[in-house]
């Protein structure tokens, strides 16, 4: 494929800029993750602090989604729409998916947040979740097939007894919310193009702790739940291809090393 955009370093440095800045609005919601708080007014605190740090939130207004986040509870696998009536309580698993637009770049990451005690499976789900993103993200070397980062989360998944859905994906970013290429979270060995140095994509594995199949609320058209309710996890990163490896673009913690 030739249509994956490969960055110039000016495009790379504004949208680590806006990665780290999103990573930021993440860190700085969960002050707000408690029993009792409504998803409705984390999502007004993220979005104040992202207006205040002059950038935009990218999910308000995109193909008529009406809010700053996604804020998605339990069984909800994403684009959970946040809600005063939507009230967290005691053992919920959350994530929250926070995507900017600063300076005209894209910079989109998520991860799980939990309130109070959660039973043993939903921390085992969540931690599944977060070591299929990694294994995804040491796929990211130049020359290596994109089929690779979903055949490697979807073996882990698969081995500790969860599914991979298929029905949402990763995605090239930075320039546009959503660029080529679609990057599946469950693949066929060496299948799919070849990652080069300058492009930048997402990896963002949702992992059911049933079946992989989801629905779409009729009534809201975005909240994605699992089929059989059972619950869901999502991590999410935006990632560079280097000349050499990978640096992760809303890698705020140096959770990850640039390779
Ligand atoms: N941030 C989500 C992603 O990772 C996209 C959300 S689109 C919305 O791709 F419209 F639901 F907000
Ligand atoms: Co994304
Ligand atoms: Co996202």
């Amino acid at each position: 494929m030739n249509d994956i955009i490969i960055k110039t370093q000016e495009q790379i440095d504004g949208i680590r800029k806006s990665g780290h800045l999103a990573a930021q609005a993440l860190d700085y919601a969960e002050q707000f993750v408690e029993a009792g708080v409504s998803t409705g007014f984390i999502d007004d605190k993220i979005e104040e602090f992202i207006l205040k740090n002059n950038a935009i939130p990218a999910t308000k207004g995109y193909n008529g989604y009406p809010k700053s986040s996604c804020i998605s509870i339990n069984e909800v696998v994403c684009h959970g729409i946040p809600s005063q009536e939507t009230v967290l309580k005691e053992g919920d698993i959350l994530n929250i998916d926070v995507t900017t637009i600063l300076n005209g770049f894209y910079g989109d990451t998520s991860r799980m947040f939990t309130v109070g005690e959660i039973s043993p499976t939903a921390e085992k789900l969540i931690n599944v979740t977060k070591h299929c993103l990694d294994l995804g993200i040491k796929q990211v070397v130049p020359g290596n097939h994109f089929g690779n980062i979903g055949f490697a989360i979807h073996r882990f998944a698969k081995a500790n007894g969860f599914s991979v859905v298929y029905e949402f994906c990763g995605h090239g970013v930075g320039i546009d919310f959503h660029e080529e290429p679609q990057v599946d979270h469950a693949a066929r060995k060496n299948s799919g193009p070849k990652m080069k140095p300058g492009m930048i994509f997402t990896i963002e594995p949702m992992i059911n702790q049933g079946r992989p199949g989801t629905r779409i609320d009729k009534k809201d058209g975005w909240t994605a739940r699992s089929v059989d309710n059972k619950l869901s996890a999502q991590f999410e990163h935006t990632i560079l291809v280097t000349e050499t490896g990978s640096e992760v673009l809303t890698d705020i913690h140096d959770d990850y090393s640039i390779t």
